[in-house]
């Protein structure tokens, strides 16, 4: 998507041709920073302290890391050492894990005799996918927002929650191609930006892909989404998922699962949007089953922004030493979500739902 009219994805290959570059998420939206990725531990380390995120984004980064760590030591047990190194990065999304499986079963397989020419020609088509993929998820989304606009004759209200944009993948996004799509193909749109505590990803993020895109927004305290919905001002919510289960409980950003309590407590329909790398198979219950990663109470206590005198600071919001849980991650139980927004169509919340549209993964892995 765009930056200032110029196209970009958020990874690619360097023209160096040995290392990876990314779009530096933790400097946005002040500054747009390009970082180099020159081994394993750099690829990892973007990971865990969010230069990357957002779970299609982390699984490809985890692709791309493991070709970087091939370069270190292609050997069996150089690439369980990367495996164990990246799978150790965000316990949340499902995707890393997808990725590493897929991409170690590519290189260990026995007629692979370039594992470092392999590895690099895999993360590149997982890139591509990727895309392909997200594009998809906006058409099959599109067709939701237009049915409303059709039915309202009116600009489409959609809320979503934290970055599930373009930033989040390698292009497009899940929750926000469906907005991306409508908006290009003309459908009056305007969009509720929860800002997304305590990371900020909506107010930063977000905000920030939609006004270089020219889609109308507008950026809500975390806790006003329901005001908004009982005052006939949503018409839909469409979030993203970090992981969801076989049977429909979506994982995603802390604060998901009150805006779904919200939009079933007044009727406003409520989506995630999702590529089937993030449905996790071999879980039905996502409350009990679903890890969800604690961060930094620090996140909670301190805040990043630009200061009036233009520099970047960080400050401390909170009582001095009054502790603070972060807990990354929450869990929409199915019942609440009224479809699931995948590359192959929108699903029903339920095993048989997801198994109509995959059916190769109907079984339980
Ligand atoms: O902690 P993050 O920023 O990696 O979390 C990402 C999210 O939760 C997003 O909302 C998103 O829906 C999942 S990735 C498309």
């Amino acid at each position: 998507m765009n930056i200032d009219g110029r196209h970009h994805r958020t990874i690619w290959p360097a023209a160096d041709g040995v290392t990876v570059e990314v779009i530096d998420q933790t400097r946005l939206p002040h500054e747009i920073v390009v970082r180099q990725l020159a081994s394993l531990a750099d690829a990892a380390d973007a990971i865990r302290t969010m230069v990357v995120r957002g779970a299609p984004l982390i699984g490809v980064t985890a692709a791309y890391g493991l070709a970087l760590a091939t370069r270190e030591d292609a050997s069996d047990e150089g690439i369980a050492r990367a495996l164990e190194t990246l799978a150790a990065t965000r316990p949340t999304a499902v995707n890393l894990r997808w990725a590493l499986d897929r991409i170690a079963a590519a290189l260990t397989a026995p007629e692979v005799n370039d594992r470092v020419a392999a590895a690099w020609c895999l993360a590149a088509e997982m890139a591509d996918e990727d895309v392909a993929t997200c594009r998809a998820i906006g058409e099959h989304g599109a067709a939701l927002i237009r049915e409303a606009h059709e039915r309202t004759g009116r600009t489409v209200n959609v809320l979503t929650h934290c970055n599930a944009g373009w930033l989040a993948t390698v292009d497009w996004g899940t929750a926000l191609a469906p907005i991306y799509v409508a908006h290009d193909s003309g459908i009056p749109i305007h969009v509720w930006v929860d800002e997304t505590r305590p990371r900020n990803q909506g107010a930063a993020l977000t905000a920030f892909e939609l006004g270089h895109h020219g889609v109308p927004h507008t950026i809500l305290a975390d806790n006003a989404g329901g005001h908004m919905m009982q005052h006939r001002r949503v018409d839909l919510c469409i979030v993203g998922s970090d992981r969801t289960t076989a049977s429909g409980d979506v994982a995603n950003k802390i604060g998901t699962y009150l805006k779904a309590l919200a939009a079933r407590d007044n009727g406003v329909p409520f989506y995630a949007a999702l590529p089937s790398s993030t449905i996790d198979w071999s879980l039905d219950d996502g409350v009990s089953e679903i890890p969800i990663e604690e961060r930094s109470a620090r996140e909670v206590t301190h805040m990043t922004g630009r200061a009036e005198t233009g520099a970047i600071v960080t400050v401390e919001i909170a009582s001095p030493g009054s502790a603070a849980a972060n807990p990354a991650f929450d869990v929409t139980p199915a019942r609440l979500v009224s479809g699931i927004i995948t590359e192959r169509g929108v699903a029903p919340a339920s095993r048989e739902g997801l198994a109509r549209l995959f059916p190769e993964w109907a079984e339980p892995r």
